[in-house]
């Protein structure tokens, strides 16, 4: 059981890497004071260039992928009993999933101010759901190009990839589709929370289109 444990705090330790924030650090910027005042991709792409915000979207899916992949041959290094600690080696890669993802949300690094979670939430279902997965980085793409508003993108994916997994697509890595259900509905809607602001600008019709810059907003 405390070997399974370690995963976990490695899943939550990576994610939580403020790459973002590095970043923009590296370039002069804070970017908690710059754009929107998130330390995400979009905010990287709007704040310091579309080629750092390819950067910082990258590390930080990867910050998804890694630890979701990682978990159960961690587990199973570390303790020769294999990684049934949790039940069953799902519970154990949702749990890095879900531990990878609140790392990036709430980072111990800087007081637990993070970013809204997409690219890392990507990354993490882009191992544990690829089929959802896919459809949800289509429905990004197409409101994206149809919208502008890159927020407006992130929650209609996050919303398709739950109703893509509710109504059944397979989940190949996942017996029990329990874990996985409650990590995207409970991801999901975390997701809506760190957007309020975003919702807020777009109820008003002031939210930042791509290619526009603006200064921060509350
Ligand atoms: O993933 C964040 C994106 O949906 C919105 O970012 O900087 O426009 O608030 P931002």
């Amino acid at each position: 059981t405390v070997a399974a444990l370690v995963p976990l705090v490695v899943a939550y330790l990576v994610g939580a890497l403020p790459f973002g924030y590095l970043v923009g650090r590296a370039r002069g910027v804070n970017l908690f004071h710059a754009g929107s005042g998130n330390i995400g991709a979009t905010n990287a792409a709007r704040v310091l260039g579309r080629s750092f915000g390819a950067l910082v979207f990258a590390l930080d899916f990867l910050k998804g992928v890694i630890p979701v992949a990682a978990a159960v041959p961690m587990a199973n290094a570390l303790a020769a009993g294999g990684a049934s600690a949790f039940g069953s080696p799902d519970v154990l890669r949702v749990g890095a999933a879900a531990l990878a993802f609140l790392g990036h949300m709430f980072p111990v690094y800087l007081g637990f101010r993070g970013g809204k979670g997409v690219a890392t939430g990507a990354g993490t279902v882009f191992v544990l759901v690829p089929i959802p997965a896919a459809l949800s980085i289509l429905t990004w793409v197409v409101v994206l190009f149809a919208s502008r508003f890159v927020s407006l993108a992130s929650l209609a994916a996050a919303t398709v990839l739950v109703a893509a997994h509710l109504v059944g697509a397979p989940a190949p890595f996942c017996e029990s589709a329990l874990p996985v259900t409650l990590y995207l509905v409970i991801g999901t809607a975390l997701v809506f929370v760190k957007h309020r602001a975003n919702v807020k600008r777009l109820l008003a019709g002031t939210e930042n289109a791509v290619g526009e810059f603006s200064m921060r907003q509350p």
